[in-house]
């Protein structure tokens, strides 16, 4: 795809909560978070909520790519955890930056949004349908995590990156994407349940029929308000079959990157650094070693920040650009996995 990275920003919540602070909570260990994942601390959200770190992301982006809102065609949000069904956090962030030229939709490919977004906006860009594209990736999973369950709670953190993706002549060499629902039990989170009146007991078709819907009209029958003082069923967790989704990136992520590589004519070898979705050290280990490239190029902040899902590649990728550690001409690769079963991964010029 000719288009180029134009400008990156982040935001991660104020409070950090180390493995420590967890040990507190619940019933586990530094020790054990540390030597499984790698990970030592999260940012989790307490006054932010997905939409303000995403703003303020994008916000930052904008501001580094040196362009003016209203010149963004595009914007992609890759999010599981938005605060709202609808309006979408992209329709959120284009009003908070006054972006009005621009279409907004949100994409749920969870730790592999962003790639999903870079996809789009790439089809977008050789269709003619946009020149510039916004694309984030923003999550609170803090509050979609049951915290009484520490095989996952541990695992993940709070946050938003963004991009300023703009079509030029060189760039984003090249892109690939793919899915695999049949296994996607291995990590899920359900959504509210059907809950209306017909389909909850004893508001059957038969009691509609009976024309009995008037308060206390019959003893025997259900009256309106049974149903209004029946108790809402609570929100659903998240899920996960943790060693079934290691299998799934150790096994997919490198042949995604050495697809993308080998379609674009580039060697492993000539690339800079590759930013991994930062779920665990370990997976990031042993794509290093099936690539047969060093851990050096393999950037990392999931010790401090955990696995954030969608937002997870753009906050690392702006952390390093914020540290002058890209210069132009750079090849790098980005690679992303998570719930679907979903994965991308991308090449391109600095
Ligand atoms: N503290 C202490 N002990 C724990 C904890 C904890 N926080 N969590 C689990 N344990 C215990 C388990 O109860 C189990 O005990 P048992 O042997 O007595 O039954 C033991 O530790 C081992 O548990 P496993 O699940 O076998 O541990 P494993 O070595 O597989 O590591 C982990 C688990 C870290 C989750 C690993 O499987 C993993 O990283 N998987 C990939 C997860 C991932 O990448 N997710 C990304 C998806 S992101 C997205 O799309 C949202």
């Amino acid at each position: 795809m000719p288009a180029k990275i134009i400008g990156t920003g982040s935001a991660l919540p104020g409070l950090v909560v180390t493995n420590k602070e967890l040990e507190q909570i619940m019933d586990t260990t530094d020790e054990w978070i540390s030597s499984r994942t790698g990970i030592r601390k999260r940012h989790i959200a307490v006054e932010e909520t997905t939409t303000s770190m995403a703003i303020k992301a994008s916000e930052t982006a904008v501001k580094k790519a040196g362009i003016r809102p209203e010149e963004i065609d595009l914007i992609i949000v890759g999010t599981v955890s938005g605060d709202k069904y609808f309006p979408s956090t992209a329709c959120q962030i284009q009003e908070a930056l006054s972006a009005q030229n621009a279409v907004a939709f949100d994409v749920n490919a969870a730790c592999a949004g962003f790639l999903f977004g870079m996809t789009i906006a790439d089809a977008y860009f050789q269709a003619g349908r946009a020149d510039t594209a916004l694309i984030v990736g923003a999550e609170t999973l803090s509050k979609m995590v049951d915290w009484k369950d520490r095989s996952t709670c541990v695992l993940f953190g709070d946050g938003a990156g963004a991009a300023v993706v703009r079509k030029e002549d060189s760039g984003i060499l090249h892109i690939v994407q793919g899915a695999d629902g049949a296994r996607g039990s291995a990590l899920s989170c359900d959504s509210r349940p059907v809950n209306s009146p017909f389909a909850r007991k004893p508001f059957t078709k038969e009691f509609f029929a009976a024309d009995s819907l008037s308060e206390g009209s019959c003893a025997d029958k259900p009256s309106r308000k049974d149903f209004y003082a029946d108790p809402l069923p609570a929100p659903d967790y998240l899920k996960m079959d943790g060693q079934e989704v290691f299998r799934f990136a150790v096994r997919t992520v490198p042949k995604a990157v050495q697809q993308v590589l080998a379609e674009a004519g580039i060697l492993p070898d000539e690339v800079k650094y590759f930013f991994l979705h930062q779920a665990n050290i370990r997976i990031i280990e042993a794509v290093a070693k099936k690539l047969a490239q060093p851990m050096e190029k393999f950037p990392t902040n999931l010790q401090r920040c955990g696995n954030i899902s969608a937002a997870s590649v753009p906050i690392l990728l702006d952390h390093v650009n914020r540290e002058g550690k890209l210069q132009k001409g750079d090849k790098i690769v980005l690679a992303g996995f998570g719930a679907g079963l979903t994965w991308g991964a991308a090449v391109l010029t600095w």
